[in-house]
């Protein structure tokens, strides 16, 4: 189980310290929400911001690519620190050249799916990456409740990677919190990214380890 606190909802003024914080409180991946403006509605950050963070930071940075046109900042964001980039499946026929070429740079591949997409889109990539990012949220923004509809997904990917014998992440993101992050792990995630559930938290580290024990419990309890 990976709890990734996403930098979405940290303190701009201060990202290096709230990268930091995130890692001092033993969380296992620092999720990178980049935005393009086009894509989705919103404008966050790009490669300067990720290799900063890069810099004060062992941890793993989990690049989640919300951009019309991501190729063009793959190579300045592997030389960034990158250790791996999550596409999204609506960018349609460039998606399996793109899964490719994010191979090929030698980091993990993520493809992503927004809510409103049927997940039978993804079905054909399912070989090609090591992680599937359901949206739980409309992409965009930090702070939206959490989307129960997007649960049956979860199940539908967590069958087909059983059936097919495969070891990709399922990752989560947007709205979780503790109750939501439970309902996703019975439903078959393993990677829970959250904002503003948790870097509002003044503790933290406690946030993260109550997070990553309920979630545990509840795969545990699943598989017996
Ligand atoms: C939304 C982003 C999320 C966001 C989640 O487009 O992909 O990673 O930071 O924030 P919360 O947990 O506040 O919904
Ligand atoms: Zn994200």
């Amino acid at each position: 189980m990976i709890i990734a606190p996403s930098l979405l909802s940290a303190d701009f003024g201060k990202i290096a310290s709230e990268a930091c914080r995130i890692e001092r409180a033993e969380a296992d991946w620092i999720h990178c929400d980049v935005m393009d403006g086009t894509f989705v509605p919103n404008i966050s950050f790009g490669p300067a911001v990720v290799k900063s963070v890069n810099q004060v930071t062992k941890i793993p940075l989990d690049v989640h690519l919300m951009c019309c046109n991501p190729e063009i900042l793959f190579e300045a964001f592997v030389n960034a620190g990158a250790d791996i980039m999550t596409i999204h499946v609506e960018l349609g026929s460039k998606v399996e050249t793109l899964l490719w070429k994010i191979r090929s740079l030698g980091i993990k591949v993520g493809l992503a799916i927004s809510p409103p997409t049927s997940i039978d889109t993804v079905k054909p990539y399912l070989k090609s990456i090591d992680l599937l990012l359901v949206m739980t949220v409309n992409p965009g923004f930090g702070g939206q409740p959490f989307i129960h509809e997007c649960l049956p997904k979860i199940q539908q990917v967590a069958a087909w990677r059983k059936k097919l014998g495969r070891k990709f992440h399922i990752e989560v993101d947007g709205g979780i919190n503790d109750e939501t992050a439970l309902e996703c792990a019975s439903a078959g995630a393993d990677v829970f990214v959250s904002g503003s559930a948790l870097l509002g938290q003044g503790r933290l580290k406690t946030a993260v380890a109550r997070m990553r024990r309920i979630v545990q419990h509840t795969a545990i309890s699943a598989s017996h």
